[in-house]
């Protein structure tokens, strides 16, 4: 019933179309106006703004590299110090920026009004958090995750690009970009002969067998390739029964849909867990439509014949991309063009996002050149839409240091794996609720709920909180620790903030519509400064598809608002009201970044 991204229906009149962008975009935008003013014929200088590490709050850099294009030109600038002071002078008056000042070669360091920052927290803690949603410059988007191989196992690689891939959609979907999250299941090939032929064999009344009563596909998958290397006979049938399939008989379609639900079924049991939403539309799909793809290829002049295949060569690969087997059957790679073409024209993608395992970095970078070979993007130096990314992820590793695996089977079975994490964090819990005598004040319902969420969240953020392209080692213990950069101690934070707002017995609905915020004490501005910045962070997180970031952020905020805490009393202080929305507001984005990573926040603990 949980719905992925329930922002729109959940707040009231807001119209995403009245966003006024982050923070950094909306001093960009002035910045951008002073460069026009100061300097009418460089109309393609963009702005440099970053948030600055030490003066001021906000700098603009983009004097150095004017000064560098104009010197010697006759112009009226002496230095970049002046071309900087020139760029903070012709800043149109706004109500965004306090002061500036410039320092050495031109740095223009920009002061925020504090007055601004608390308005804007004060509006987003009435009119909601989407108002703080970034504005991207893309419509629609394509993520392309999970992506499981039907009858062969899902593997850890497949649950890293799961977690990934759903955390990019919602942060999509919250940025209000039309997200479609394809799941392209390995779903079609020639394994399906020997796995139909298996099944006649094993089940000659497979049409009424339960799928239960199938068993492990993977143990089927197995015993199936035995036969197929053992029987010479057996591979001949299964040989045929590929053309079968592929002809479209009947009888083979119906094995084929058989062996596919079952294996649907365990996938879906992880996606359960994960709350993960997918649509699937797995290679099988696109087979139609291949023919047509190489024809075209072929006409532009793009294939070639090379050793009995049809293949094509690509500047900057030393071996070719084939898109006809010998034997003349299509393969991974004429799929994923054919997919391409059809998310390109057919579903009007703008963006194309593939997220698998760093190993297939050649393969999409090889079909990503030959999609531009064929005209269907534009080059990719010209950084325009429409766009594709391969977004890359390392391996997951035992504490070993090796390949990831359990200690009981070599495969790691995703199902099992979630629900030890969730028993680890139910034990955990009520370990900790019986020692502090608060157990009876818990329904075995929470108690389950919470376990869950904390368990199945320390999983993902385990896996997002790392730069995707790194290795990790997966550890129960490190991750369902309540101390350090975990899940857990996120999900502590957040309740333990929850708590402070309980414990006022102030009606904090009423507050956010009648009191004000008000920045006195340093600590509460960096709070807030931190919190005005989580619309550029899920921008950025976005732009560089890279979830990490919001990881970080979130970490940073907790840490920040400690920090506050412990240096400013709330409640019965004389700043009760603004320090409690500060507070508030402090959950609300919390929350939001947790919903973003996929994680369910929890309100005790
Ligand atoms: N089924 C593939 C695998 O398990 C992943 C597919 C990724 N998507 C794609 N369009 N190639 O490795």
């Amino acid at each position: 019933e949980a719905s992925t991204s329930s922002f729109s229906q959940t707040q009231s009149s807001f119209n995403m179309a009245d966003r006024t962008g982050s923070v950094k975009q909306q001093v960009a935008s002035l910045v951008k106006s002073s460069l026009q003013a100061t300097f009418p014929d460089l109309s393609d200088v963009e702005p440099q703004v970053a948030i600055s590490a030490k003066f001021g709050d906000y700098q603009c850099n983009n004097a150095m590299g004017l000064w560098s294009r104009i010197r010697g030109s006759g112009t009226e600038f002496r230095n970049p110090n002046s071309v900087g002071q020139a760029l903070a002078n012709n800043l149109p008056p706004s109500e965004i920026i306090e002061s500036t000042s410039v320092a050495g070669p031109g740095f223009v360091n920009i002061n925020l009004s504090t007055n601004w920052i608390s308005k804007r927290i004060n509006d987003m803690l009435v009119d909601g958090i989407q108002t703080w949603a970034p504005i991207l410059s893309v419509k629609r988007a394509v993520v392309d995750f999970s992506s499981p191989n039907i009858a062969k196992e899902m593997h850890v690689g497949h649950l890293r690009s799961t977690i990934i891939g759903d955390t990019l959609a919602r942060m999509f979907e919250f940025s209000d970009v039309d997200v479609l999250r394809r799941n392209h299941v390995g779903d079609w090939g020639t394994q399906f002969g020997m796995l139909i032929e298996y099944l006649f064999e094993q089940f000659p009344n497979w049409e009424d067998v339960g799928n239960q009563a199938i068993g492990d596909l993977q143990e089927f998958y197995k015993a199936s390739k035995k036969r197929f290397d053992d029987d010479a006979s057996f591979k001949e049938r299964a040989q045929q029964a590929v053309v079968k399939l592929q002809g479209g008989e009947a009888k083979y379609r119906a094995a084929w849909k058989k062996i596919c639900e079952i294996s649907r079924s365990e996938f879906d049991l992880v996606y359960e867990r994960l709350n993960v939403h997918l649509e699937e539309k797995g290679e099988s799909f696109y087979n139609p439509y291949i023919p047509d793809t190489i024809k075209e290829l072929t006409d532009k002049g793009l294939v070639e014949e090379s050793e009995g295949a049809r293949v094509i060569f690509l500047e900057g690969f030393n071996i070719p991309l084939i898109v006809v087997k010998k034997d003349g059957g299509y393969n991974y790679a004429s799929t994923d063009l054919t997919a391409l073409k059809y998310r390109l024209q057919v579903e009007q993608a703008e963006w194309i996002i593939y997220v698998t395992d760093v190993g297939q970095q050649q393969h999409f970078e090889m079909f990503f050149s030959a999609a531009r070979k064929a005209g269907w993007l534009p080059p990719a130096e010209e950084k325009k839409f429409p766009r594709v990314s391969h977004v890359g992820f390392g391996l997951v590793l035992g504490s070993d240091g090796k390949r990831f695996r359990t200690r009981s089977s070599e495969v790691v079975r995703l199902v099992e794996l979630l629900d030890e994490a969730k028993n680890r964090s139910k034990a955990e819990l009520i370990q900790r609720l019986e020692n502090n005598g608060t157990i009876s004040d818990w329904t075995d319902e929470e108690l389950e709920q919470t376990a869950e969420a904390v368990g199945y969240g320390a999983v993902k953020y385990a896996d997002l909180k790392n730069n995707r392209s790194t290795n990790y080692v997966f550890s129960f213990d490190q991750m369902l620790k309540n101390q350090g950069n975990t899940a857990v101690y996120l999900e502590y934070a957040h309740a333990r903030i929850c708590s402070i707002v309980r414990r006022s017995n102030k009606d904090i609905d009423t507050l956010k519509k009648t009191g004000t915020i008000t920045l006195g004490h340093p600590d509460e501005r960096v709070l807030a400064l931190h919190l005005i910045q989580f619309a550029e962070v899920v921008e950025e997180a976005c732009n560089n598809l890279l979830p990490n970031v919001l990881c970080e952020y979130l970490y940073n905020l907790s840490e920040i608002f400690n920090q506050f805490y412990t240096n400013c009393r709330v409640i019965d202080s004389p700043e009760e009201t603004s320090r409690l929305l500060l507070c508030e507001a402090t959950a609300t984005v919390m929350r939001k970044c947790f919903e973003l990573l996929g994680i369910k926040p929890v309100f005790k603990l």
